[in-house]
C-alpha cells in the first residue's frame, strides 16, 4: 500500500479537501484523430495541516505538461499585456538601475521581459518549453530553455552573477519542487535583491468558489500565510503582499533575504484576514466542496434544458482551467458544440479529456452567432465581455459558473 502523500513543503500531513476525480493535462490538446494517447491522474487538493500550505495530492511528471508543445501564450490577452507591461516600467523605475539584472521563472513568450530588453537593461528568461521561448527570442528577449530550480540558479550566477529582480508570474504555483527553487531563489539573489511573484490567491479562490483554479499545473495555491512560513524555511523573508484583480484573483508577493527589508504593515494585515476567513478550517474547506459540488449539478442541468430545448451553445476560450470544469462535470460535444480560441496551437484540436472542438475566434460569430456562450475564460470577463458586446446586442447570452451557475 502506498502511503498518504505528505505536504511538499514541511512533509506535514495533508488533509484531502476536494476531488475532481480522473483528468487530463490541462494544456494538452489532442488532435480529433488522436486520442488514445492522453495522460490521466486523480486531480485532489489538500492542505497541510502544519504550514498551512494547500497543494496537490498527486504530482504530474514536469516534462509532461512542459515541453516544446506547450501551447499557452502570455500575450493572448490585452489586459494581461497591460499588466506586464506596468511591472516591468515598475522594476526599472525603482530596482533597475546602472548595470541591473533581471531573471524572470516561466518567461513565457517574453511579455514581461520585452519592456525590460527595450530598455536595453541585462535581462534572462528561463522557461522550459521551447515554443514559448522561441517566441520571446523573436521579441529580442535573452531566454534560457530549462526549469529553474538550485542547480539552475548555481549556472546564472556563475555566468552572470546575482539578480536584483527576480520575477515570476503564474510560474511558481507550477513548481512542486519549491525547496529546490528557494534553494535557488537565495543562491541568485543579490543581497538587497528582491524576488517577487504572484499567483491566484487561495482566499479568492475559496470566495469567489473557482474551483477550477486547481488542475495540473497549480500544483500550489498560496496565501500569504503559507508563503510567509515557506520562505522562513529558505532564509527569506515576505516582506510584502499587493492583492491583484488579474486571473480571477492573485497576490503579488515580495521576498527578499531574512533582515534586508523591513516588512511592510501589509503582510500582517493579509495575515489577519486570511485569519478571520478561516481559511485553513476543516469547516471552510467542507464548505468549499459542497460549493463546488451544487455548481457542477447546476451547470450540467442548465447545459442539459438548453440541449433540449434544441439551443446552440459554444465556449469562449479553451482555457487550462476549464479541463477542470469540462472533466468534472462531463462535458463533451454533445453539450457544448465548440470552443472558440485565439491560441493557434490550440485551434483544429480537442480540448483535454472531454474533447470539445477548438476553432479560431471568428467561428464565434461565423455564420452565426449560438444564442449561449459558456465562460471558460471568466478570468477575462471584462476585456471578453467589451470586445463581445456584438454578440450581447444580438441576443446572445452569456453562461457563468463562477462564483455559481447563472446566465448574464
Ligand atoms: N509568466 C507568464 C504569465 O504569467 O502569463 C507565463 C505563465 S505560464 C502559465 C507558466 C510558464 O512557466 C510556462 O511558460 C512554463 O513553461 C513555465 N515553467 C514551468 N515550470 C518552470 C520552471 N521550473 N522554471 C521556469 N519556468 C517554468
Ligand atoms: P488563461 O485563462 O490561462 O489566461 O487562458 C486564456 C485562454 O483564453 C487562452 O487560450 C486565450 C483565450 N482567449 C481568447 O480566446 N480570447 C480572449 O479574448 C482572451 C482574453 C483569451
Ligand atoms: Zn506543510
Amino acid at each position: 500500500m502506498s502511503e498518504s502523500p505528505r505536504c511538499r513543503v514541511c512533509a506535514g500531513p495533508l488533509r484531502e479537501f476536494v476531488d475532481f476525480g480522473r483528468q487530463p493535462l490541462s494544456n494538452r490538446f489532442p488532435l480529433p484523430d488522436r486520442l488514445d494517447d492522453e495522460y490521466f491522474f486523480t486531480l485532489a487538493a489538500g492542505i497541510c495541516e502544519s504550514c498551512t500550505m494547500v497543494q496537490l495530492m498527486r504530482e504530474v511528471p514536469r516534462d509532461r505538461m512542459f515541453n516544446e508543445e506547450y501551447p499557452y501564450l502570455s500575450s493572448g490577452s490585452a489586459v494581461m499585456r497591460e499588466h506586464f507591461t506596468e511591472i516591468a516600467q515598475r522594476f526599472l523605475r525603482t530596482r533597475l538601475g546602472e548595470g541591473g539584472f533581471a531573471v524572470e521563472l516561466g518567461s513565457n513568450d517574453g511579455v514581461m521581459l520585452k519592456t525590460i530588453a527595450d530598455a536595453g537593461v541585462r535581462h534572462l528568461g528561463i522557461d522550459p518549453s521551447d515554443g514559448v521561448a522561441e517566441a520571446a527570442r523573436e521579441r529580442g528577449v535573452r531566454v534560457w530553455t530549462r526549469f529553474f530550480e538550485r542547480s539552475t540558479a548555481e549556472e546564472i550566477v556563475a555566468a552572470e552573477g546575482r539578480a536584483d529582480v527576480v520575477y515570476a508570474a503564474n510560474t511558481l504555483c507550477h513548481i512542486p519542487y519549491l525547496d529546490s527553487v528557494f534553494e535557488g531563489i537565495r543562491t541568485l539573489l543579490a543581497p538587497s535583491g528582491v524576488f517577487v511573484f504572484e499567483d491566484p490567491y487561495f482566499a479568492d479562490v475559496v470566495r469567489h468558489n473557482s474551483f477550477d483554479q486547481i488542475y495540473d499545473e497549480h500544483y500550489y495555491l498560496f496565501s500569504a500565510r503559507s508563503v510567509q512560513a515557506t520562505a522562513a524555511r529558505y532564509g527569506l523573508e515576505l516582506v510584502d503582499v499587493e492583492r491583484l484583480a488579474v486571473h480571477g484573483g492573485e497576490v503579488r508577493y515580495t521576498l527578499a533575504h531574512a533582515g534586508a527589508l523591513t516588512p511592510g504593515t501589509a503582510v500582517a494585515d493579509l495575515i489577519a484576514e486570511e485569519d478571520a476567513l478561516g481559511l485553513a478550517r476543516n469547516e471552510t474547506l467542507d464548505a468549499f466542496a459542497a460549493d463546488v459540488a451544487a455548481v457542477r449539478d447546476d451547470l450540467v442541468r442548465l447545459l442539459s434544458e438548453l440541449r433540449d430545448r434544441g439551443k446552440r451553445v459554444v465556449a469562449y476560450g479553451a482555457t487550462a482551467k476549464s479541463a477542470t470544469v469540462a472533466n468534472y462535470c462531463g462535458l463533451g460535444p454533445d453539450l457544448v458544440e465548440f470552443v472558440c480560441d485565439t491560441t493557434p496551437a490550440k485551434q483544429g484540436r480537442v480540448t483535454p479529456g472531454s474533447h470539445i472542438p477548438v476553432r479560431p475566434a471568428e467561428a464565434f460569430r461565423d455564420p452565426d452567432y449560438p444564442d449561449y456562450a459558456l465562460l471558460f475564460a471568466w478570468n477575462h470577463a471584462e476585456e471578453v465581455m467589451a470586445k463581445e458586446q456584438e454578440f450581447r446586442d444580438a441576443g446572445g447570452r452569456w453562461i457563468t459558473y463562477i462564483p455559481e451557475v447563472g446566465i448574464l
